[in-house]
């Protein structure tokens, strides 16, 4: 079943509001300004990318959403709630999937049901049908040390949804994996996105991986960390990669590149 995506992102009431929010670490070297001002509304069932060069403050504006640090000044909340700690429905994949290497795939992808107390049996069939989604039927008693490192990014994916959260904060979850590989989870996460209806915050430093997923992209720059801009991606879905090699891509990605260079991001990598 897939979704009328503008009836999804054109709610009136934001699912996720973040206003005026700042983070300042203290460190013994004095204090840094991780993020300044940042705001921005995100709604129900959209797909939004962080993008941005190293220290711009993307993984310390995730953490805030997910509850996991806290705002210096300004206020996050979710569907009209102040953020307090890690919310119920939140499912996290971050660039290194942190596995347990002593339990099977199908182990590691109960475990968040385990430890929240959840109906086994029902989950059990979820993480298998998500295991089979994501290519991995095969692999279920394998253990994370026999698989590639796409197989073990899948993994840590199924493990994020297995509890069917409604908002899904990704940290550069696909940056250490070979283009090809990439391409292939790009198109599966849409591919999910689009069945379920969920909110997700990618967090990228590839500006064709942020055009290719979202709806909108929010382009940052470092010291201080801030937002500079957002951009409204308009290709219609499910996108292919061949998207990639359209006139509008080019646009997109060129458009991109000139806000970067007119703040004064060097931008190593290709898009
Ligand atoms: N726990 C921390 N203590 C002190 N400084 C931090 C801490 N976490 C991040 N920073 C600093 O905050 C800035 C933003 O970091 P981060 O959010 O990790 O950026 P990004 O994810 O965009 O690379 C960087 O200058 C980083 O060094
Ligand atoms: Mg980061």
């Amino acid at each position: 079943m897939t979704m009328d995506r503008n009836e999804v992102v054109s709610g009136e009431n934001p699912h996720i509001r973040i206003q005026g929010v700042s983070k300042i670490y203290a460190s013994p070297r004095g204090d840094v300004l991780a993020l300044t001002d940042a705001t921005l509304d995100i709604q129900k069932g959209e797909f939004v990318s962080l993008l941005g060069p190293s220290g711009c403050g993307k993984s310390t504006l995730l953490k805030m959403v997910g509850g996991l640090d806290s705002v210096t000044t300004g206020a996050i909340s979710l569907a009209g709630a102040p953020i307090d700690g890690p919310p119920v429905g939140l499912g996290m994949v971050f660039q290194k999937d942190v596995l347990l290497d002593w339990r099977t795939v199908l182990q590691n992808v109960m475990l968040p049901v385990e430890l929240q107390n959840l109906d086994h049996a029902e989950h059990l069939d979820r993480a298998t049908t998500l295991l089979k989604l994501f290519g991995l039927g095969d692999f279920l008693d394998k253990h994370p040390w026999e698989l590639s490192g796409g197989m073990r990014q899948r993994v840590a994916i199924c493990r994020a949804l297995v509890t069917d959260p409604s908002l899904l904060l990704m940290d550069e979850p696909f940056g250490a994996l070979d283009a090809l590989t990439r391409d292939e989870l790009n198109l599966e996460l849409q591919d999910i996105w689009m069945r379920s209806g969920k909110t997700i915050i990618f967090v990228t430093h590839s500006i064709s991986e942020a055009i290719m997923l979202s709806d909108r992209i929010c382009v940052m720059a470092a010291r201080p960390g801030r937002f500079i801009e957002i951009i409204k991606i308009d290709f219609p879905r499910p996108r292919t990669l061949a998207v990639r090699e359209t006139p509008e891509f080019a646009d997109y990605t060129r458009r991109v590149r000139q806000i970067f260079e007119s703040n004064g991001v060097f931008q190593h990598e290709k898009a």
